[in-house]
């Protein structure tokens, strides 16, 4: 279906920072996969989109297709069987101009040429839901890892497709939305719906909750969701502009790898002019710029936040390190960092001993001051 939007369209500076994330990602999820698992995996996006932007710069399914065929490295050893790249995306316009941005990105291999390289591209006309899981089954990809991305515009990703995908070995999804699309729910009215993307009626709660806190509590009963899917390790985050606009990022895997190299993916980006990162979970929404070194102030706060939680106030540096990873939107080495500093500063205090008593390591355990 053709809608009245131009395409292609032009990018906002969400989109360059979201592409800037997954650039990262992908370099160092293609040779981890390609390396482990002979290359028999999948990539595959369910809102392809045309992939290519006003201004020339590449869609995400470009992106994709580059971080294998620029790897000089792991390209060659892609093997017979090999790599499939699937685009579902259901306005024709996308579709008529997706494949000639892939063999631009190809060149000199022609996309009718791939296959032979062992490469797979699959470029078709259809809804996410169904047409994405159907083209998934035809070109054999269950059972082996498939990374799923689900760039939608707010459209639904029912809780099915993400267990599904869940479920399957290997297997890692990456959903992306405006956070007001969950404000639809709020009013619990488009109950089917709702029901469909939660995967079952507890979400209706969101009823009882005050209006202004109704949104921030429908993102975590998201998180939650993804969790309950089957992805153990779930990331999520917004990347927000100057004006307060937000695009929500969803990331969910089944190993901890995963969830550590999108972490190091999120703070390689180099800096996209007036867009920062926000936790759904920093009571104060504080914006963080993107820098190697960020802004820690949050980290600090979700810290102390987590051992008021626990018994003693107490916790060991490992303990902290890990919450950060899976709980926050920092990496382990900068929980290291902001516990030694938070030491230092008197805003907790060192329980453990120890035999190198300057040093902080990991078993040490550090509390809330009494
Ligand atoms: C946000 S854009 C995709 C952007 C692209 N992934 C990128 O980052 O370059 C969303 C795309 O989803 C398509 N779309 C919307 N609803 C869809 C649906 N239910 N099934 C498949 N495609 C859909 C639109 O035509 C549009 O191209």
């Amino acid at each position: 279906m053709a809608g009245s939007n131009p395409v292609p369209w032009s990018a906002d500076q969400h989109t360059k920072a979201k592409h800037a994330v997954y650039a990262q990602y992908l370099d160092k999820w293609m040779p981890i996969m390609v390396n482990g698992w002979g290359a028999d995996i999948t990539y595959a996006e369910g809102f392809a989109g045309p992939g290519v932007y006003l201004d020339g710069s590449a869609g995400s399914p470009v992106i994709a297709v580059k971080a294998l065929v620029g790897n000089k490295a792991i390209r060659t050893k892609v093997r017979n069987g090999g790599i499939r790249f699937v685009f579902i995306d259901r306005d024709q316009r996308c579709i008529d101009l997706l494949p000639m941005e892939i063999a631009k990105a190809t060149a000199p291999v022609p996309l009718d040429g791939l296959s032979a390289h062992g490469v797979h591209v699959t470029v078709e006309k259809g809804d996410c839901e169904p047409d994405l899981q159907r083209v998934l089954t035809r070109e054999r990809a269950w059972g082996r890892p498939i990374l799923a991305v689900l760039d939608t515009w707010g459209g639904a990703i029912s809780f099915d497709l993400v267990q599904r995908v869940a479920e399957n070995p290997g297997s890692e999804v990456i959903i992306t939305m405006q956070p007001q699309y969950f404000s639809r729910f709020a009013s619990v009215d488009s109950i089917e719906h709702g029901d469909r993307v939660f995967g079952g009626s507890s979400w209706r709660e969101v009823a009882g909750q005050p209006p202004e806190k109704k949104d921030r509590w429908l993102l975590q009963r998201y998180r939650q969701t993804i969790q309950q899917a089957g992805f153990q390790y779930v990331l999520d985050f917004e990347l927000i502009d100057k004006r307060g606009q937000s695009l929500f990022l969803v990331f969910g895997t089944t190993h901890e790898r995963g969830l550590t190299k999108m972490k190091e993916a999120m703070w390689e980006v180099d800096d996209i002019a007036g867009v920062g990162y926000r936790d759904p979970r920093d009571p104060n929404q504080e914006a963080l710029a993107i820098e190697i070194e960020p802004n820690t102030a949050p980290l600090k706060r979700l810290i102390v936040d987590h051992l008021r939680a626990l018994p003693g106030n107490q916790a060991t540096v490992n303990h902290l390190r890990k919450f950060a990873l899976r709980s926050t939107v920092y990496k382990e080495s900068q929980a290291a960092s902001v516990v030694r500093e938070m030491v230092g500063e008197g805003q907790l205090t060192r329980t453990g001993g120890g035999l190198h008593r300057s040093r902080l390591s990991s078993t040490d355990v550090v509390a809330l001051p009494t």
